[in-house]
């Protein structure tokens, strides 16, 4: 009898992502190397990041490297992939993971997070990352792996692809309503964008072998302050945030053959917070 589990290998298939070396991306790495996958850490900033290490071994495996690459600029996106060809002779697998995430329960920057203020600049740039970034990784990752027949997108989206961001989260006391943070509003579009891209290119690569699914994750424990964890939770059925490994069962899943039947669907791993 074939043992279920052989469904989630992913033994020498080698996955990009994008993003990897910021918070969830290194959580991707290590689920993927965790199934004999060989992870490449796609990322605009490479700090602190040691592929000789021996934690980096242990983390990644053996095969795994970091390469410096700005999803925005295609340019960028061809060398990538030409770096990875030429490493590996293949590609299997795309995440694309990365984003300009904007820290709101930090941010000084108030008054420019509000719609009305909300600069251009800051729409153009935050798009250019998460929309256009996925897209021309799409393009030019996926249509190799289109060529080749075989392959599987994941797209990291959002509970905030699904719902609305609740303002109320980030108020803070004191502050007139003119001036209270807000989640800007590029977050919800490229979340929401993320899911219509995964819908396109599920269908249009259907018949090349080429799965595309979306991810939406709820909020990760990142030392945000406690009265903000405190109201963030009383809207989550399960009560708490995630904490960060906790995706990845989910992304091991989507890229692996365990969803051999699954294409062009939002996987919600949210604690519950999108149904309430
Ligand atoms: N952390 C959460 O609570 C959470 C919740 C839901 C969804 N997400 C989504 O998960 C993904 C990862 O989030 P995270 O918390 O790890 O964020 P993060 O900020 O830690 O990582 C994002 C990474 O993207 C990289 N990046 C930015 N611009 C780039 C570019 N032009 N080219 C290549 N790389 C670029 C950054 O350098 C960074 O390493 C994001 O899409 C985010 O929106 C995160």
């Amino acid at each position: 009898m074939k043992k279920l589990e052989t469904m989630f290998d992913l033994t020498g298939r080698v996955a990009v992502i994008t993003g990897g070396t910021g918070l969830l991306g290194q959580q991707h790495a290590e689920a993927i190397a965790s199934a004999g996958g060989i992870p490449v850490l796609a990322d605009i900033c490479l700090e602190g990041v040691d592929p000789h290490s021996r934690e980096w071994k242990e983390r990644f495996g053996d095969l795994a490297c970091a390469i410096k690459a700005d999803i925005t600029q295609p340019d960028s996106v061809k060398a990538l992939l030409a770096d990875v060809l030429a490493r590996y002779s293949r590609v299997d697998i795309l995440i694309n993971n990365a984003a300009n995430n904007p820290k709101m329960e930090k941010t000084s920057d108030v008054e420019f997070s509000r719609l009305e203020n909300f600069p251009l600049s800051q729409w153009e740039a935050d798009l250019s990352v998460g929309l256009t970034g996925a897209f021309l990784c799409s393009q030019i990752i996926g249509s190799e792996m289109a060529r080749r027949r075989r392959g599987v997108i994941v797209n990291v989206a959002s509970d905030l692809a699904v719902i609305a961001p609740d303002q109320r989260l980030y108020r803070k006391p004191g502050l007139p309503a003119d001036q209270q943070p807000v989640k800007p509003v590029t977050y919800s579009v490229v979340k929401t964008g993320l899911i219509g891209l995964t819908r396109y290119l599920a269908t249009y690569w259907a018949d090349s072998g080429i799965r595309v699914n979306a991810i939406s994750p709820g909020g990760v424990y990142n030392n945000q302050p406690e009265d903000f964890i405190q109201r963030l939770t009383n809207l989550i059925p399960l009560g708490r945030m995630a904490n960060a490994n906790e995706y990845q069962a989910a992304i091991l899943y989507l890229c692996s053959d365990a969803s051999s039947y699954m294409t062009g669907t939002n996987l919600v791993v949210d604690g519950g917070r999108s149904c309430w």
